[in-house]
């Protein structure tokens, strides 16, 4: 084969899947009793997403979950990483449960398990029911006692027929994007309120990860983190010392506390005040012994040093003033990035396994028939999951891949330009039609181990 592997280079028990997330598919927003979450909310204001649009009805998953499924059962995945959307169990955040919206998780976990695809959860992807934002939402300390009662709820239901859990997704884009920097939902800016929102989210990380194993004691539990391989400018010591600020940041900050290891601050001073928001128990509260973690990586960055960017004095180089391949969200394709990733990462002793949950590239794809042309994202494919074997290879501990993401979706604040999908979606008549790479990674997957 021209890339140079095989399916069965990974091994019989590695596992393939695809990823997605509610508030990015599911459409039908206020359906069957679903409570609004920030993300409506957010994405109703004008000016907050790219042309003004939403996920009122996204890919209409919630209407097409069993024709989806089916489609990605003919792509060969082993499984399926979705996520729940809390307003639709819970639409108040808290309280009375909606049984339509149970119901609806119900029937896609059978529909998944009926065509042979493992259902893996991930608990919170960033749609927080609006009701508890208008309570504080993160910087609110009882977001901890909210969170672990759908927690609760969603693994007493579901944990007879689901064994793999993650309990956030990405918590530095809902911390940062949302909180501080504003540009995502609830577009709240400012660091103080920022600095809660951190520690109560590492709090709620690892309080779930407990409820999980209390409720579902054969699960697999993990969390998932957004990471970028990061590499100085220059090999000045103000810039390696940005890429130092900028490592801890994006891969160490969320992680380290769930080891046992506390906030990096040595790296990071802008998080000493963290500890204003520090009750008693809390040191020990935030850690939880994983087994396994999500890596979610795009892109890596290269770091400079910056008198013009505080707290950090550091900032990222774009991707596009560099020279470097793009994709359409301008983040550099890097393939030898996620292999240094899965070295850094495993060679922490207390990190036991990792997953790929998200890797994938938004391009220009030309439609053309019955035909989706999206030759860069065969080759990004194709050469990430070479990367990932590499590491493999070398002991690395890396047992899964799950390609981002199963259909093009709303991408956030960029709205519907950006295309992730292995299947392409005609956002007007919804019609699906199977990329070329989703041909590649089906054809792939197809192989006999
Ligand atoms: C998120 C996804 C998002 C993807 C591409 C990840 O940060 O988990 O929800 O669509 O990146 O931006």
């Amino acid at each position: 084969m021209e890339m140079g592997y095989e399916k069965k280079d990974f091994g019989e028990n590695f596992v393939w899947g695809t990823s997605t997330s509610a508030y990015q598919i599911e459409g039908a927003h206020n359906i069957d009793g679903r409570g609004p979450s920030v993300w409506d909310h957010f994405s109703h204001q004008k000016g907050k997403i790219k042309n003004n649009e939403n996920g009122d009805k996204a890919c209409d998953f919630y209407h097409r979950y069993e024709s989806d499924i089916s489609l990605m059962a003919s792509l060969n995945v082993d499984a399926f990483r979705f996520s729940l959307s809390w307003s639709r169990i819970f639409p108040e955040g808290i309280g009375k449960p909606n049984q339509k919206g149970i119901d609806f998780y119900h029937q896609v976990i059978d529909t998944c398990l009926a065509s042979g695809i493992q259902p893996w959860i991930t608990l919170y992807h960033w749609d927080l029911p609006l009701a508890l934002e208008e309570r504080g939402g993160w910087i609110n300390r009882d977001i901890i006692y909210w969170f672990s009662e759908y927690v609760n709820f969603c693994t007493k239901t579901y944990g007879d027929k689901v064994k793999h859990w993650m309990v956030l997704n990405e918590p530095l884009a809902f911390t940062g994007m949302g909180y501080l920097r504003g540009l995502h939902a609830p577009g709240k800016k400012g660091i103080r309120q920022g600095l809660s929102t951190i520690h109560h989210a590492v709090l709620c990380q690892a309080e779930g990860g407990r409820i999980v194993r209390r409720n579902v004691p054969d699960a697999q539990i993990g969390t998932t983190f957004s990471c970028s391989y990061v590499e100085p400018y220059t090999r000045y010591p103000r810039d390696e010392q940005a890429a130092q600020k900028l490592d801890a940041l994006y891969n160490r900050l969320f992680l380290e506390p769930a080891l046992g290891q506390g906030y990096p601050l040595e790296d990071l001073s802008f998080l000493q005040k963290i500890e204003n928001y520090f009750h008693p128990e809390d040191e020990k509260n935030m850690v939880f012994d994983f087994d396994f973690i999500g890596l979610q990586n795009y892109t890596r960055e290269i770091a400079s040093h910056s008198w013009l960017a505080p707290p950090l004095w550091a900032k990222a180089v774009p991707a596009e003033k560099r020279k470097v391949p793009i994709t359409t969200m301008k983040w550099e394709v890097y393939p030898p990035g996620i292999y240094h990733l899965l070295k850094k990462f495993s060679a922490y002793d207390k990190v036991k396994k990792i997953y790929i949950t998200e890797n994938g590239a938004s391009f220009e794809d030309k439609v053309e028939g019955e035909e989706v042309l999206d030759e860069r994202r065969v080759k990004f494919l194709q050469s990430y999951i070479g990367q990932v074997l590499r590491a493999k290879k070398e002991g690395v501990k890396v047992e899964g891949y799950f390609a981002w993401s199963l259909l093009d979706n709303f991408e956030w604040e960029n709205g519907y330009r950006p295309r992730f999908g292995l299947i392409h979606v005609d956002f007007t008549t919804q019609k699906r039609i199977i990329k070329n790479s989703g041909l590649w990674y089906q054809n792939f997957l197809g192989q006999s181990v």
